[in-house]
Order: structure tokens, then sequence, then C-alpha cells
């Protein structure tokens, strides 16, 4: 494929060999000499429709390790406040000859809907509640790291599943790699659709951190509800927050994971966020070098 849209519709052997290539890259990244001419004669143009932080910057970071060179465009200040469609504004920039387009953006399918129209190879970077495949890609990589092969490892994604495009993209990913995956959070934020994906499903956050090796938590999305929101923010911390005391009583080593951003004292205390479960960092380190896999093996499809 020219594109990463998803992982629902990529193989196990595409995520091993993105992952394979994102360790070589992580040892480069390493060096005194950071930067490889791999993309050099390639131009990319980071598109956020949406806000972002870690996506955005890890992005733009990965193309400058690889030699691209790079536009960026953010809808806020932009024509699209004009009223300008997103496929005009996306022609628009493909006439200053890009070759690859990294897009976030609000509504779901967005990246599938422009994949047909346009000759660049794009790389979804989270489309409303769909998926967010580089963050699945670079969760893999981060557990890889500290458990080896996911083969039978057990995942818990524990918050608002719902409107989690990071749980939907975990979950494909980690089944592809053999992990066993469950849900846990509120029957509010539990989508209908949950039990076609083959996940175990907790209602308490004892039995799901019991049960897990990885507890990969997520933020309530506050900006999707539709509705007044339930469980309140703090019936949600009473119920589902974690605590570092938690995960200290527990008789095991667990890893916690976040993809940011936190809501400190909600989905995870500051002193579980910040302990020696957490990996959050390794997350955000790891991003740079699964981008820069995913775009090196894309652009070899030009
Ligand atoms: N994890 C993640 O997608 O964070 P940003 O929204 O800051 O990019």
């Amino acid at each position: 494929t020219r594109h990463l849209l998803g992982i629902k519709n990529i193989t196990a052997q595409d995520i091993e060999l993105i992952l394979e290539t994102a360790k070589s890259f992580k040892e480069v990244i390493n060096r005194p000499i950071k930067k490889v001419p791999s993309l050099r004669d390639i131009t990319i143009a980071n598109l956020f429709f949406e806000n972002s932080t870690r996506t955005r910057l890890s992005f733009e970071l990965a193309e400058k390790r690889l030699s691209a060179d790079t536009i960026n465009f953010t809808s806020s200040g932009s024509s699209v406040k004009k009223g300008e469609t997103l496929l005009d504004t996306v022609n628009n920039i493909l006439a200053m000859k890009v070759d690859m387009v990294v897009m976030r953006h609000s509504s779901p399918g967005a990246p599938h809907f422009l994949s047909d129209k346009i000759k660049a190879n794009i790389v979804n970077a989270g489309d409303g509640t769909h998926e967010h495949p580089t963050q699945a890609l670079l969760d893999s990589f981060s557990m890889q790291e500290r458990l080896g092969d996911l083969a039978g490892k057990r995942i818990a994604i524990i918050g608002d599943i719902t409107h989690s495009r990071v749980a939907l993209s975990n979950i494909f990913c980690l089944q592809k790699l053999g992990a066993e995956v469950a849900v846990c959070g509120p029957t509010t934020l539990i989508p209908k659709y949950l039990h076609t994906l083959g996940v175990k499903r907790f209602d308490t956050v004892g039995e799901a951190l019991r049960w897990c090796d990885v507890a990969n938590v997520l933020r309530i999305q506050l900006e999707r509800q539709q509705l007044k929101f339930f469980p309140s923010l703090r019936e949600y911390s009473l119920y589902y927050g974690i605590t570092k005391k938690m995960l200290d009583e527990l008789d095991k080593e667990i890893i916690v994971m976040h993809p940011g951003p936190i809501n400190r004292g909600v989905e995870l205390s500051s002193d579980a966020a910040d302990s020696g479960h957490s990996i959050i960092l390794d997350q955000v380190e790891n991003g740079v070098a699964v981008r820069m896999a995913v775009m090196y093996l894309l652009a070899q499809k030009n």
C-alpha cells in the first residue's frame, strides 16, 4: 500500500517490518550525528486540521532526521477559515510538488476520502474517533522494548474507549501481534460494537490491573462528547482513576502507558504518571523512530 491509513488493513508482517525498521532508526537517532539522507529528495506536508503537540512535533522531527523537506499547515489561521474545502486545500498544497502528506483531521475517514483522489502518499496522524495508526505502532514498539514478543501478553486499555482512535488502532495492532486485549471503563464510554472485536471487558479497574501486564490508560475526551457527560470527571476519577498506591499494591510488575495529553488527577494520579511503572516518556521518544520507519518505507513505494 502507498498509504498508512489505519492498522485494520495492514498485515502482521507489515507491522513487524515497521517495528524492525524503527529499531534501526532508534539506533541512528541516538548517535552523535542523528540525521540520515534517506528522504533527501522527498517533500512532506504536515496537515493538522486538529490540535496536536506530540504527533505533530514527532512527525516533523522524524522528517528532519530523514533529511526530507517539510512544510507545516494548521487549519487555524489558514484559508479553511474562509470556507476552502479539504480537497481544495490539499490539492493546492500538492501543486507545490509535495510527495507525502501527514494528516490529522477531526472527521473519521478524512484521509481515506483523500487516498484515491491525490497522488501523494498519505499517513493518517489521527482521524477523529477512528484510527491513530502511528500511535498504536509506537505503543507496540514501547511494549516490545520492555516485554519482548507480545504474543500471549495481556494488555488492558482503560478509559474512554468510545471516543478513542488510540484504543481502536491499539486493539487491531496488538491482536495482529498475538497479544490478548481487554478494555475497561464506564458502560457509557464502551462502544456498542465492542463485542465484534474479540476483546475482553472488565467493569472494574482493580480486575483489569490484576489481569494485565500493561495498562494503557486513556484520557476522557470531553471535546468529543455530544451529550452531557456521564460520568463526571470527579466520578470518573473516583471509580476508574489509577493511583501509584493501586499499582504498588499489585503483587507483580506492571507497565503503565498513556498516549497523552494526561488529565492529571482524573484517569491517572500524578504520582502514578511519574512513577517507575510509567513508560509514558519512552512512548514519546519512540514515536520519532517509528514515524521515521513509516515514512521511509512508504517513500520506497513511490
Ligand atoms: N498522542 C497524541 O496523539 O498526542 P497529541 O494529540 O498531542 O498529538
